[in-house]
């Protein structure tokens, strides 16, 4: 697994989020710090997208915007073959505000989601189980295949179950951004429901995100802390 820290979590780490956040408050206007704390409200971590192989940049970047924009807080991206490159115009900067986790090996990392509590469930072009009847009361994760050859077998093997998403036409597969945002938005949907709230982030995350979410608003807020606070 990768993640990188960058400045920003650096400057979270030596300082603290409680420090920082009061750091950088006078420099926002009410309204930003309102829309920061909606969408906080709103992020989702027991929902997770992860796709593996992506080939085309355009379907890459689509599908960080639309994991972004369902207000799912993680992308796990599995690049055992292709890398995973997203067209910058189309992600409209939404990579800045998810967690994309990067993996080399696919088992891996359904293993660790599912070590983590998640179920993670195959997307597959016809299977009969779906995105309505899959039980939503456990954490999930989705994964979606490559735009030719689909998922790889022992990513399939090692998933708890299969998905599709219903089809009515002659057409034998969706676009892969397409069934993101088809399945992932439905998921999201059908989880806030019986969570019976719009978000899940536990107070400690919440905390780190509103930090770096604060700093990712202001120019230069990574230079303007370490004067402040050093
Ligand atoms: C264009 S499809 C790949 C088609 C490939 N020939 C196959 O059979 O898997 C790319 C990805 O979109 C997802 N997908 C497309 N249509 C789907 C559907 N109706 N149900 C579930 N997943 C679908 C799957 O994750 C699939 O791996």
């Amino acid at each position: 697994m990768f993640a990188v820290p960058d400045a920003i979590d650096r400057v979270i780490e030596r300082y603290g989020a409680e420090t920082v956040c009061a750091a950088l408050l006078p420099m926002l206007t009410s309204e930003r710090v309102a829309r920061i704390d909606t969408v906080l409200a709103n992020r989702l971590t027991s929902v997770v997208t992860m796709v593996e192989d992506t080939y085309d940049p355009r379907n890459a970047a689509a599908t960080i915007r639309t994991t972004e924009a369902i207000g799912l807080h993680q992308l796990h991206v599995i690049e055992p073959g292709e890398r995973f490159s997203a067209t910058g115009g189309v992600t409209r900067g939404a990579h800045k505000w998810i967690d994309l986790v990067r993996w080399k090996d696919p088992v891996a990392a359904v293993k660790t989601l599912q070590g983590r509590g998640f179920k993670v469930y195959a997307t597959l072009p016809g299977a009969p189980f779906s995105i309505e009847d899959v039980d939503v009361s456990a954490p999930l994760a989705v994964a979606f295949g490559n735009e030719h050859d689909g998922l790889r077998d022992a990513t399939v093997a090692a998933c708890d179950g299969a998905l599709g998403v219903p089809m009515f036409g002659f057409t034998e597969s969706f676009n892969l951004s397409v069934t993101v945002a088809l399945a992932m938005s439905r998921l999201a949907t059908r989880r806030r429901a019986l969570l019976g709230a719009s978000g899940d982030l536990p107070p400690q995350l919440k905390a780190l995100l509103r930090a770096r979410w604060f700093a990712l608003k202001i120019r230069g807020a990574v230079g303007i802390l370490e004067r402040t606070l050093a």
